[in-house]
């Protein structure tokens, strides 16, 4: 009898610290922004395509592509930005690095952003569709579905590039 009971009680026991591993490091899912999109979770994966430094707010940028919007930069064919283009802005505050302090790094996370190129599901938005991702909680933003009318009142000015600001960063070939 008794060793029934060990081998049901290993078993469970086993089991559990299975399910334990199966679930280590994986972090909870990011609620989707108020316009639906979800967030992009390959995001890591994709290209630097620029950086920006914003003396106003202090703040430095990476400005991500994937894989469709790095071979449209080779083909110099970003306007418009084909379909299946996602763009990504990741915001950090300056920051000194330590050993150099002349150097401005990285600090506190602001925000991740992307914009999500469909020509025809995102019509209504020009053509993007626009998300944000705000902290290291990455706190989806906005009120409701109309916040991206916001990231378009400021984008507005480069409408006449497809809504897009950055220009691919000069690299040699
Ligand atoms: C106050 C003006 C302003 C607002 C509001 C704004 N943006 Fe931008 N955005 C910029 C500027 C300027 C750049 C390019 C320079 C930089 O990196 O800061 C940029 C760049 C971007 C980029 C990189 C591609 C590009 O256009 O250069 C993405 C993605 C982006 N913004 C998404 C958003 C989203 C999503 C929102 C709304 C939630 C938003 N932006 C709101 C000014 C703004």
């Amino acid at each position: 009898m008794k060793k029934w009971l060990i081998l049901i009680l290993g078993s469970a026991l086993g089991a559990l610290m299975l399910a334990g591993y199966a679930g280590y490091g994986k972090k909870a899912k990011v609620p989707p922004a108020p316009n639906g999109i979800a967030f992009p979770k390959g995001y890591l994966k994709w290209s630097v395509i620029s950086v920006a430094h914003r003396r106003d707010n202090n703040t430095l940028r990476a400005i991500l592509g994937n894989r469709k919007a790095v071979a449209a930069i080779k083909a110099g064919k970003i306007n418009p930005w084909p379909d299946g283009t996602k763009l990504g802005k990741l915001v950090w505050k300056d920051s000194n690095l330590k050993n150099w302090p002349k150097a401005t790094v990285p600090g506190k996370f602001v925000h991740a952003e992307f914009m999500f190129k469909d020509s025809k599901k995102y019509k209504r938005t020009y053509g993007w569709g626009f998300a944000r991702w705000k902290g290291m909680a990455q706190k989806p933003y906005g009120k409701d579905a109309n916040f991206s009318k916001e990231c378009i009142n400021c984008h507005r000015p480069v409408e006449y590039q497809d809504w897009v600001f950055t220009r691919p960063a000069v690299l040699p070939r």
